[in-house]
């Protein structure tokens, strides 16, 4: 049970969102021998972060992201009916080459959804998975990688159980998304999702990322993030060790509150179009993450020298233009720049004279906020 006190309510947003049933997949109505899916499903910056979960895959407070375009991983699917094994049995292939060192991460998600997705037992499966951003840039791709995955087997699902509502098929992706990575959860559907049970965010759930319910301010209209490469080398520290450390984490309790009383404020900031407010909140919720790492123990910094130097540089411009440009973090060096469409010629300028010499080989993506996964 978690509770929540904000405006000296208490919320107890205790097993109605944890009913899993649900998601049990009904006996195939129709027989299929031989099916492919294709789908592109994009990355996500989060604005108010996911850091801390229980079993399995339980988030310790609610996050909102913003679903990206640009960085993304196309996945197909070749599905092959066989008679039934005890575990999934499947190939993998990373651009074109066989991957074994990818392949303990899928075994273990395809365990964790056998019990509602029966049919992953019943096919051979070859996954043919390319990401659209450089490959070791030092951008997460779990997220768009378990999303994309979770959408080729929602579409057998669909087709062996014709008659699936398109509402129970974005859950449930979302659903299975979640157990192979929580950020992934969020990036079924865009243009902002919300994942973790908050009272104040209708329909929320621990289960599953939800569309964000309230209609969003236009100043937030194909709002852009650019990610600047501060880094492109494997992480010393994964993002499960640090979701781990946050067990016993001193601060741990005071974070998961503090974490869903910002997500009240983000969703206020977010329909009043108050861009000064999303600034500071963005960039506190950032570094409020990294201070997280630098107080776990053991403790780890992510950030590289260049991350600090880009910050600076970013608050010095933001003083002398009265511009919205902010950063966020996420568990790397690299540097999220958000800022709004009306800002987009002078702050792309500002990055690739200012900030571009803080990158590795001064590379850099320009994105912005997207719709979610395509059907290819
Ligand atoms: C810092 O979703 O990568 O990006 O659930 O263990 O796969 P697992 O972790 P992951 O954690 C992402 C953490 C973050 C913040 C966020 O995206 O909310």
């Amino acid at each position: 049970m978690k509770l929540f006190s904000r405006n000296s309510f208490i919320f107890d947003t205790n097993t109605t969102h944890l009913n899993t049933a649900q998601f049990i997949s009904e006996s195939s109505l129709e027989k299929i021998e031989k099916a492919s899916f294709t789908w592109q499903t994009p990355s996500n910056i989060a604005l108010i972060k996911y850091w801390g979960k229980s079993n399995p895959q339980i988030p310790k407070n609610a996050s909102i992201s913003f679903t990206l375009n640009n960085c993304h991983t196309k996945t197909t699917i070749d599905f092959l009916k066989k008679e039934k094994s005890m575990e999934a049995e499947f190939k993998l292939f990373f651009e074109g080459k066989e991957k074994a060192e990818f392949k303990p991460k899928i075994a273990e998600f395809f365990k964790r959804i056998q019990q509602y997705c029966p049919y992953v037992l019943e096919y051979d499966m070859t996954i043919h998975s390319e990401n659209s951003f450089p490959h070791s840039s030092g951008i997460a791709s779990s997220a768009s990688g378990l999303s994309a995955i979770a959408m080729c087997l929602i579409s057998l699902e669909a087709a062996l159980n014709p008659g699936l509502t398109q509402e129970f098929i974005n859950k449930k992706a979302s659903f299975l998304a979640r157990l192979g990575s929580g950020s992934a959860s969020r990036s079924i559907e865009g243009p902002l999702v919300v994942w973790g049970a908050h009272p104040e965010i209708e329909g929320s759930s621990d289960l599953f990322g939800v569309p964000f319910p309230y209609k969003v301010h236009p100043n937030f209209n194909n709002y852009k993030d650019a990610i600047l490469l501060v880094d492109k080398g494997e992480k010393q520290v994964s993002s499960t060790i640090g979701h781990n450390l946050m067990i016993d984490h001193a601060y741990a309790e005071n974070r998961f509150k503090q974490a869903n009383e910002n997500l009240s404020q983000m969703a206020d900031i977010l329909q009043s179009g108050d861009l000064k407010a999303f600034v500071s909140l963005v960039e506190s919720e950032a570094l409020t993450l990294h201070a997280m790492m630098l107080t776990s123990i053991p403790y780890f910094i992510l950030m590289k020298p260049n991350t600090l130097e880009v910050i600076q540089k970013v608050w010095q411009y933001r003083q002398e233009n009265n511009s919205n440009l902010c950063f966020t973090l996420d568990a790397g060096a690299n540097v999220h720049l958000l800022y709004p469409e009306s800002e987009e010629a002078p702050v792309n300028h500002f990055i690739e004279n200012t900030l571009s010499p803080f990158c590795e080989k001064k590379q850099y993506i320009y994105d912005h906020v997207g719709a979610g996964a395509k059907q290819v």
